[in-house]
């Protein structure tokens, strides 16, 4: 069975949505956040999943060696970027496959802000996308797409609830399609 780690830094649906959905395809060997507070973890310590904080420090080189630290020892075939708020290194991307789900159609909107951009672009349709991670900043290949209409009166947060509504589907079907083109690392 492939073995799989989440990334998240704060509520968590998410990830929570892979833990209940993502069935016996994989296994999930830890949830790891960069907040101690972040409410992801006590979703994963709820369903008996290992948890792991690297707190950001002032020298950020330090913490992306940390981070790879401790993916190199969960040893999983893929990571999943679920809410996790900080940009992975160069040497983290080339080392494990990793993909991430953003809350704007990419190319459109990339950043820690795509939500509120898309609002203040004035379009009708956003959406959200998984992705490949690779160095850049939310430029990695596409899985899969799905886009979210944007209703007068939306504000930032109606609008995020939204798109995470559907992200949460679409996050566990990238999943499934991805695991099987990956080579187990663990025999
Ligand atoms: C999701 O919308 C995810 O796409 C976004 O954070 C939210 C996490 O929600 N990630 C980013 O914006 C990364 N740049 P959650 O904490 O409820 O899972």
């Amino acid at each position: 069975m492939k073995k799989l780690v989440i990334l998240a830094s704060g509520n968590g649906s998410l990830a929570q949505a892979i833990i209940e959905n993502l069935g016996i395809e994989a296994h999930i060997i830890a949830v790891v956040s960069d907040r101690n507070d972040a409410f992801v973890l006590d979703r994963a310590r709820k369903h008996s999943i290992p948890t792991q904080v690297i707190e950001m420090k002032s020298d950020r080189d330090r913490w992306n060696q940390e981070i790879i630290d401790c993916i190199t020892k969960l040893n999983p075939d893929l990571v999943v970027s679920a809410g996790f708020m900080r940009i992975l290194s160069p040497e983290f991307v080339r080392k494990f496959p990793t993909i991430n789900s953003h809350p704007a159609l990419l190319p459109q909107f990339p950043g820690a802000h795509a939500v509120r951009d898309a609002l203040a672009a004035g379009v009708n349709v956003t959406g959200t996308t998984i992705h490949w991670v690779d160095e850049g900043i939310d430029t990695g290949k596409i899985i899969m797409q799905a886009q979210v209409s944007i209703f007068p009166g939306d504000n930032e947060a109606s609008l995020h609830e939204r798109i995470k509504e559907v992200e949460r589907g679409l996050i566990v079907a990238a999943i499934k399609e991805v695991l099987p083109t990956l080579e187990s690392r663990n025999g």
